[in-house]
């Protein structure tokens, strides 16, 4: 992919909602005044406390999941679970408690790529993707976009399927089409968002792109698929991350052979991984199927 690395900087932003979202996950808004770029869809940012009693050292990895501009300031969005010590203090904060926002970093999903995008979602991987449909969204209604697009959402039951009422609506606006399924038949058909997909896609308007975001094992089916089909996929990948800007080398993905091949040592920027491995944080989060080495990703 070649879209450039973002400018990135640090910048103190303020809380102006946070609220429940369902099964355990949270809705976050926080005001970051500008000169702070604004994020495209499967960008994120790193978030990190910055007060004293803070137990947490390093900052916390986000999708950003909705972006608002507003007199001289850029609202952004987040869904997310406290899983641990820095989401829970996270989730502990207030309107108006204050977090440290490291962003906009990583590339995010290539949305101009030709063909009618279909977004796959997996449980909370749907926060880039809400992003994904609002831009998709103001692309067809400035002209710049003639197809529309279609949505996949899985999760294990309905009550996982989280941000759904969001997903309906910005899929609403888009004039697209919004499609689930659970693992237990609870909400739409029975089965997982490969088999979702094998099912829509023959009514589709062909050709087709893929941008999916959501657990590994859902990602590598998807790349395996849509690698047997020749169709395009980009895919919003996690991994343990420290800085976010590829110093500390900590977020290491596993290139494919083909990818490993293409590396040229000439040309590659110093913040980027090496011919075997690629930093999720610069060189993704989003990453085309083809170049990671889907037998060695957890
Ligand atoms: C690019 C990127 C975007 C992300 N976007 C979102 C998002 O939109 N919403 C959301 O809820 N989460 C998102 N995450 C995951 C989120 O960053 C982690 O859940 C968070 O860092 C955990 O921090 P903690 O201090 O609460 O947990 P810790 O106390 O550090 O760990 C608690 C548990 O969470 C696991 N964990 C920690 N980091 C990760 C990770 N990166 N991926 C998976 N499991 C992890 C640990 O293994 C452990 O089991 C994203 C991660 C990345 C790399
Ligand atoms: S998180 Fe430090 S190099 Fe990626």
């Amino acid at each position: 992919m070649s879209a450039a690395l973002p400018v990135w900087r640090q910048s103190r932003a303020r809380v102006v909602r946070q609220d429940d979202r369902g099964a355990g996950h949270r809705w976050l808004e926080l005001e970051v005044k500008s000169p702070f770029a604004p994020p495209s869809p499967g960008q994120f940012v790193q978030l990190r406390l910055p007060s004293v009693a803070n137990p947490v050292l390093l900052p916390r990895p986000m999708s950003v999941a909705s972006v608002v501009r507003s007199r001289g300031a850029l609202r952004l969005g987040f869904l997310y679970a406290p899983v641990g010590i820095g989401t829970r203090a996270l989730a502990g904060l207030g309107a108006g408690g204050e977090v440290e926002m490291l962003g906009p970093l990583g590339r995010g999903f290539p949305l101009e790529h030709p063909g009618t995008p279909v977004l796959l979602a997996g449980g909370r991987g749907v926060a880039p993707l809400l992003f994904a449909a609002d831009v998709l969204a103001r692309r067809t209604r400035s002209g710049r976009a003639r197809r529309s697009a279609v949505m996949l959402f899985g999760a294990r039951t309905r009550a996982q399927l989280v941000g759904l009422e969001d997903a309906h609506r910005r899929l609403a606006a888009l004039g697209g089409r919004l499609h689930v399924c659970t693992d237990d038949g609870s909400l739409g058909p029975r089965g997982n968002v490969v088999q979702l997909l094998e099912r829509v896609t023959p009514g589709l308007a062909g050709p087709i792109v893929l941008h999916a975001c959501g657990p590994h094992a859902m990602l590598k089916a998807v790349a395996l698929w849509s690698l047997a089909c020749g169709v395009p996929a980009f895919l919003a990948m996690e991994s343990m991350m420290a800085c976010g800007t590829g110093v500390c080398r900590g977020c290491p993905l596993p290139r494919s052979a083909s990818a490993r091949v293409a590396y040229d040592p000439a040309t590659a920027q110093s913040l980027h991984g090496n011919r075997e491995w690629a930093m999720c944080c610069t060189e993704g989060p989003v990453f085309a199927a083809e170049d990671l080495d889907w037998e060695r990703i957890e």
